[in-house]
């Protein structure tokens, strides 16, 4: 039996009796940090080489480690290793392992580490991959509705303020509004890494240590950006899991706003676009029924993610430096705030190329909103009318339109007039949906040139 195993029994010669069952499933976190081995092996083969390199091993117990490690390694992939509840964590798993296979040079890596810095960097580097993971998904996801948003540039949408019918937009200046979104959460997510790619090893339990360790070479080897300059700050910050449970909460807003929008619009009262089968289910009941489960388990699980958020965040609150127990509670949440973003990211780009236009529904809904009143307003202030006068004008028209059924095109010119003299036959370009649509073509308008432009500016982007 190795000491880490004899460890598991009674930590060391100090404790004079073993953990019950509970308290060791209670303190157990190997179940789920194991998913961590990877970032766990690499920061430990970091560690040792930068021993041997100061003289701290010797070069033979460092190529112990890494033939060790190479078989370690190979156990995990092929499933064969054994994670025993009893060592704990990943790292005492992986740590005793190794000591298994090479005997006294596995013993000899934690020199100058304690699990505090180690878990640290061990969850800094991992959260990196996936930092960089999730970045693709948000580029391939803007990518599936910059395609939408091309195919619909000329689509008019009845835009909504307060959910009441506002002005025409066109359905792909709609969807670059998420576009937009998404590249803000991409450049949120670039700029947590900077801060989740900085080394804690090195800070060991919480002091720094005694043997002359180059950590500013381990944070080369591992690709880091910089070191943690501060022991105690080293191995209990997580503000880096917090702020990117932030950041990934508000990816999470954006995709339940447009899941909320895409349920509405799917529903016969709207009836706007139609998603893909593959991406609804049907009723156990009712034999009428296409759900959009999707949209709607996305926004579902935008709560989940939120929730992750504070739990991290009030898990930090209230705890002293340096190091605590506490962190290990870090995990999960993070963990599974990964899962939940990249599977709803990933299905989000897949549902974008299932969504069909309902081109005429949605210029029926514009028309019966009286979506191009405020273009006659704006008509009436270019013919000499002061803006607050034309918008009482136009209200008394609107009127008139509503007790006839009809839309503000559809008045005879004469009955027009009746509410303003200035008003002609030119009046007509503006009150259709496609005029009033081109007439809006500043920076960032909806007009369909406008619309055209940002889709290049954004492909241009993400190349
Ligand atoms: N499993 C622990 C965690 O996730 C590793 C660090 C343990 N450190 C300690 N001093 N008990 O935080």
């Amino acid at each position: 039996m190795s000491q880490l195993d004899q460890k598991s029994e009674a930590w060391s010669a100090l404790f004079s009796e073993p953990m019950s069952d509970l308290v060791k499933r209670y303190t157990a976190s190997v179940f789920f940090d194991k998913r961590l081995w990877q970032a766990d092996i690499a920061g430990s083969l970091a560690h040792a080489a930068m021993l041997a390199r100061q003289g701290v091993i010797a070069q033979a117990d460092l190529a112990a480690i890494q033939q060790g490690m190479a078989q370690v390694r190979a156990e995990i992939e092929s499933g064969a290793f054994e994670w025993k509840l009893d060592l704990e964590d990943v790292h005492l798993n992986i740590e005793a392992r190794l000591t298994q296979l090479v005997g006294d040079a596995g013993k000899r890596l934690h020199t100058g580490r304690s699990r505090n810095d180690q878990v640290a960097t061990d969850v800094r580097l991992w959260l990196r991959g996936e930092i960089d993971l999730i970045s693709e998904l948000l580029a391939g996801l803007q990518k599936a509705l910059l395609a939408l948003a091309e195919q619909n540039v000329d689509v008019v949408l009845p835009g909504f303020t307060h959910l009441q019918v506002a002005q025409p937009v066109s359905f792909g200046h709609h969807m670059l509004a998420y576009v937009e979104m998404f590249a803000r959460d991409q450049e949120r997510m670039a700029d947590v890494r900077k801060r989740v790619n900085r080394l804690p090893l090195g800070a060991a339990a919480l002091a720094g240590t005694t043997y002359p360790l180059d950590r500013e070479w381990v944070a080369r080897e591992l690709g880091m950006e910089g070191v943690c300059q501060n022991s105690l700050d080293a191995v209990s910050d997580r503000d880096f899991a917090i702020e990117f449970t932030a950041a990934a909460s508000l990816v999470m807003v954006h995709v339940s706003r447009m899941s909320e929008e895409l349920i509405l619009w799917m529903s016969q009262n709207f009836g706007f676009i139609r998603i893909a089968d593959r991406f609804t289910t049907g009723s156990s009941i009712m034999p009428q029924k296409k759900n959009p489960d999707v949209p709607e388990l996305a926004r579902g699980k935008t709560g989940r993610v939120v929730g992750h958020l504070m739990a991290l965040i009030t898990l930090m609150k209230g705890q002293p430096l340096a190091y605590n127990k506490d962190n290990q509670e870090d995990k999960e949440p993070l963990f599974d705030t990964v899962d939940t973003l990249k599977d709803t990211l990933r299905i989000f780009a897949e549902m974008a190329g299932g969504i069909t236009v309902q081109r005429e529904a949605m210029e029926k809904a514009a028309l019966r909103g009286y979506a191009t009143a405020t273009d006659l307003a704006d008509y009436l202030v270019k013919k000499g009318l002061p803006f607050r006068d034309a918008h009482e004008v136009v209200a008394h028209a609107v009127k008139d339109a509503q007790a006839k059924g009809v839309d503000l095109s559809e008045l005879p010119l004469a009955d027009l007039q009746k509410f303003n003299p200035a008003i002609g036959e030119d009046v007509f370009g503006p009150l259709s949906l496609r005029g009033s649509l081109n007439a809006r073509n500043t920076l960032g308008g909806t007009a369909p040139a406008q619309v055209r432009a940002q889709i290049a500016r954004h492909r241009a982007r993400l190349a």
